[in-house]
């Protein structure tokens, strides 16, 4: 068999990795060097979570990942073996950010939505590590979501109000 033949070999390679996605548990086959995005959208039809720049600049990927923040356009899936994951579909059935997705609808602060489940799962992130962030720390922590349509002021002025309203009564939820 020549070099060629086994790098193709290697590349068609699947592997079972097992997850619970949204409180179930899942197993899928996957190629090594199969984004966590891909796997997500494709094998498990959870198509909430988009890829945009597919290189981690422009936030639309993000998922959690046993509860933090992360890019799933950078982590191959077999990465995510063995983890917890939410997806913006887990987050909204489970109601923990039913408060934000309310005050974006409110604000007019979406357009296409093609950010929107990005947005949301960056900003609960920021809700958990600080009650009352500033509107420059809230800038600041979206500096890695874009936003092509909406603009940003209304997304701060939705997470802004999230934020006095969680601490208002007593906490994130
Ligand atoms: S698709 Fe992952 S950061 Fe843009
Ligand atoms: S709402 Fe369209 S990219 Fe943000």
């Amino acid at each position: 068999m020549s070099f060629d033949e086994d790098s193709m070999n290697e590349t068609d390679e699947t592997v079972l990795v097992r997850f619970v996605v949204n409180g179930r548990k899942v197993a899928c086959e996957v190629t090594p060097r199969e984004t966590l995005v891909d796997c997500l959208r494709n094998a498990l039809e959870l198509t909430g979570t988009h890829a945009g720049c597919e290189m981690g600049a422009c936030g639309a990927c993000l998922v959690q990942l046993d509860g933090r923040a992360v890019h799933s356009c950078l982590m191959f899936a077999v990465q995510a073996d063995g983890a917890r994951i939410d997806t913006i579909e887990g987050l909204t059935e489970s109601g923990a950010i039913a408060d934000l997705q309310a005050e974006f609808h409110r604000r007019n602060a979406l357009q296409c939505g093609f950010c929107t489940a990005g947005m949301l799962i960056n900003a609960q992130e920021l809700l958990s590590q600080a009650a009352r962030p500033s509107r420059e720390a809230i800038r600041d922590a979206l500096s890695g979501n874009y936003c092509r349509c909406t603009g940003y002021e209304a997304i701060i002025d939705a997470i802004d109000a999230v934020a006095r309203a969680r601490s208002e009564a007593g906490g994130a939820p």
